[in-house]
């Protein structure tokens, strides 16, 4: 039986890649920097399926431009923001997305922004790297220690808990707000404290990380309302979706000493990142790196596989969305 073409949007790791060829005919991008959507739709007439990323912005118009042969999405990526569900579920196609490779590497990288941010890491790299560097002052890049601080996490799913597992490593005080409460047993383990609004949450934050995913109810949440609650100097992080605030009233805040730092991973219209960032010393900014570990790519790989194998074989995917 011959096999069934997919195509792979952008090169994956390489066990994922030998996976894949070994049950499909895969078109893969190649190495490309960048698939556009032209593209995408032009090889979409002779696959069966999509594995694609979230940078292929599958919004209502591309998605109806999709030729009819394709019943089949599985997103290599938690998040499905970029990824119209409804005009997918008007023309019959399957959806899935990866949602469990990322958990542990994103939480790391919270930690690292947070201790990063809280440390003055970046500050300290680049005075080094512009060999700007005076030597040892008792007054030089002084920042402030994690243990006993209160940590507020917006979004207590899977991320959020692991990043509260690690924080207590380091001796943080974990709260959280979530429109679901955990159960007492899981909060009992994790020493998280439940707050049941964002606003009880953001006035104990002297550290905030925001892990929720993006949707209507939490695009741009993060303002000058949101900010104001927080207490003096409060350090921001967030490793979700850049579109969850609102860049203007973030930057301000920051130049003012409203806000004390933000360790950033993601940021809306990513990689064009708001211009006001790039000169601000209380930053401590990435590339989306929060999954970038090969063991969460390689699971992430094999999860959207798993879509396309269930849906193949006539079955639900095992990672649903649509
Ligand atoms: C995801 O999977 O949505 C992440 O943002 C990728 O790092």
């Amino acid at each position: 039986m011959s096999k069934k073409k997919i195509l792979i949007t952008w090169p994956l790791p390489d066990a994922v890649m030998a996976r894949a060829r070994s049950s499909y005919d895969v078109i893969a991008h190649g190495d490309k920097p960048k698939i556009t959507i032209d593209e995408l739709l032009a090889t979409a007439k002779n696959v069966n399926a999509l594995l694609i990323t979230l940078n292929e912005k599958c919004r209502k118009d591309v998605i109806e431009k999709l030729p009819e042969n394709i019943k089949c999405i599985s997103t290599f990526s938690i998040g499905f923001d970029h990824i119209d569900l409804d005009a997918c579920k008007a023309r019959g196609i399957k959806v899935g997305n990866a949602p469990h490779g990322v958990t542990v590497a994103t939480a790391e990288i919270a930690m690292l922004l947070l201790l990063g941010s809280a440390r003055r890491a970046s500050e300290g790299e680049r005075m080094v790297r512009a060999r700007a560097w005076p030597g040892w002052q008792p007054l030089q890049l002084v920042g402030q220690r994690l243990d006993g601080k209160k940590l507020g996490i917006y979004g207590f799913g899977k991320i959020g808990q692991a990043l509260a597992k690690r924080a207590r490593g380091f001796d943080m005080e974990i709260h959280y707000y979530d429109i679901y409460r955990q159960p007492p047993e899981k909060e009992k383990e994790l020493g998280a404290t439940y707050h049941d609004s964002l606003d009880s949450l953001l006035k104990i934050s002297q550290f905030f990380s925001i892990n929720a995913p993006s949707t209507p109810e939490t695009r741009y949440f993060f303002n000058n309302d949101v900010i104001e609650k927080l207490p003096q100097g409060a350090i921001v992080v967030n490793t979700a979706r850049g579109d969850l605030v609102k860049d203007d009233d973030m930057i301000a805040a920051l130049k003012s000493g409203r806000l004390g730092y933000a360790g950033l991973d993601v940021f809306a219209g990513e990689p064009a990142i708001n211009e006001g960032y790039y000169n601000l010393p209380n930053t401590f900014l990435f590339p989306h790196l929060g999954s970038a570990a090969i063991e969460a790519r390689n699971q992430m790989g094999y999860e959207a596989l798993d879509n396309i194998d269930a849906f193949f074989a006539g079955k639900d995917m095992p990672f649903k969305l649509a």
